[in-house]
């Protein structure tokens, strides 16, 4: 029975794996060396605004993806490696961007692949250089990384970038980048991680003092509610900050943030994309935080000692993944040109609403290779 439900799974994702790559592979011949956000009415190619400029390297990222998972399968990997290279080159210049806090974003998914496939030393450069930039943006009077939108501001999202400052630090020894990216995940910790596990979006400090002011939100309901995907971001983060740091604080955070998603999303795995909307309003679904929550908890279930509750994580991973493989692709291609449908960018601003988000496609595909490397 066991045996059968692996093989069904197996199958299943597989299946969606392949389907990703139907996907990307008509979106770059339909539009090439365009990097898309969201879809509109299910197309990549609009002029919607971005708010930011934070996604170039989940596309060339899912591209490296496919190149292992080609390669796994002893087929040939090299048109994958070709079109993440063509894609992936462009995006050296942001290693020097200082508008945005997702440089981890941007070069974990594309350069560090990259330099993991070849040892180049070139390739390990530019993420150096990109966790130093980032790191440039640590505020000494309070403690934390700026997010984009202004100096008093802290996101809970900057976890999911922090890691490249840990990079940097362990790769040239510097010590003051390591300080950066520890106090930065203990700001994090203090201020927008609550006791139940549930996040904040935003921290709001006074700059003149450091001091901690209130908790805020973006694209959240409120500042008191849960924004899903937030949470997603922490569960991942400050998995990824444990396996750099090897601090069981960040490790209890992770399992912390990973046990409310749990305990808060209906039994499909799939959440609302608040946790605490309104119940009409919760009727909309994050399929990217979804996604996310997979991919971290694929992540925190092999850092944990206790086989069991890894293999909760584990178990509660592949439920979500097959929720969205059954439930939540984009399955007509002439009408849909994303991989998962379902997501949600901003819903204030109206931006990417029930719609395919990169982020969203990318962590998806990220958690099914994941997942089928183990199953
Ligand atoms: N800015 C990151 C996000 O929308 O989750």
């Amino acid at each position: 029975m066991i045996h059968f439900e692996l093989e069904s799974d197996r199958e299943l994702l597989t299946g969606a794996m392949l389907f990703a790559q139907k996907q990307v592979k008509r979106l770059i011949e339909k539009h090439p060396d365009y990097y898309p956000m969201y879809t509109k009415d299910g197309k990549w190619k609009h002029e919607g605004p971005k708010w930011t400029h934070w996604c170039d390297g989940f596309l060339p990222g899912m591209m490296w993806v496919f190149r292992r998972f080609e390669a796994d399968r002893e087929r040939d990997p090299n048109w994958w490696r070709e079109q993440a290279i063509r894609y992936t080159k462009p995006l050296e210049p942001r290693k020097l961007d200082r508008d945005v806090h997702d440089l981890g974003f941007i070069f974990l998914s594309t350069y560090y692949r990259w330099h993991q496939l070849t040892g180049e030393q070139a390739f390990k450069d530019v993420l150096i250089q990109a966790g130093r930039t980032l790191a440039m943006r640590y505020k000494d009077k309070g403690h934390y990384l700026r997010s984009f939108v202004a100096d008093n501001s802290l996101f809970i999202d900057i976890m999911m970038n922090v890691g490249i400052i840990f990079y940097a630090a362990r790769e040239t020894g510097d010590r003051n980048l390591r300080e950066v990216a520890l106090r930065h995940a203990l700001t994090t910790r203090r201020v927008l991680v609550r006791g139940d596990g549930s996040t904040s979006h935003e921290g709001i400090f006074d700059i003149g003092t450091g001091e901690f002011l209130h908790q805020s939100t973006q694209q959240g309901y409120r500042a008191d509610s849960c924004w899903s995907r937030g949470l997603a971001w922490s569960l991942y983060g400050f998995s990824t900050c444990y396996e750099y740091s090897r601090d069981p604080h960040f490790l209890q955070t992770a399992e912390a943030c990973a046990d409310y998603y749990i305990t808060h999303t209906p039994s499909d795995g799939v959440p609302p994309w608040d946790f605490n909307a309104p119940p009409d309003s919760r009727k909309q679904v994050d399929t990217s935080a979804g996604a996310i929550a997979a991919a971290g908890m694929l992540r925190l279930c092999r850092l944990l000692a206790d086989p069991v509750k890894g293999h909760f994580y584990w178990s509660t991973a592949i439920r979500i993944l097959r929720s969205l493989s059954e439930k939540h692709l984009g399955r007509k291609p002439e009408k849909w040109e994303g991989i998962l449908k379902g997501g949600v960018y901003h819903i204030h601003k109206g931006l990417g609403v029930n719609e395919s988000v990169m982020w969203g496609d990318y962590f998806f595909v990220e958690a099914l290779e994941h997942a089928l490397r183990k199953l």
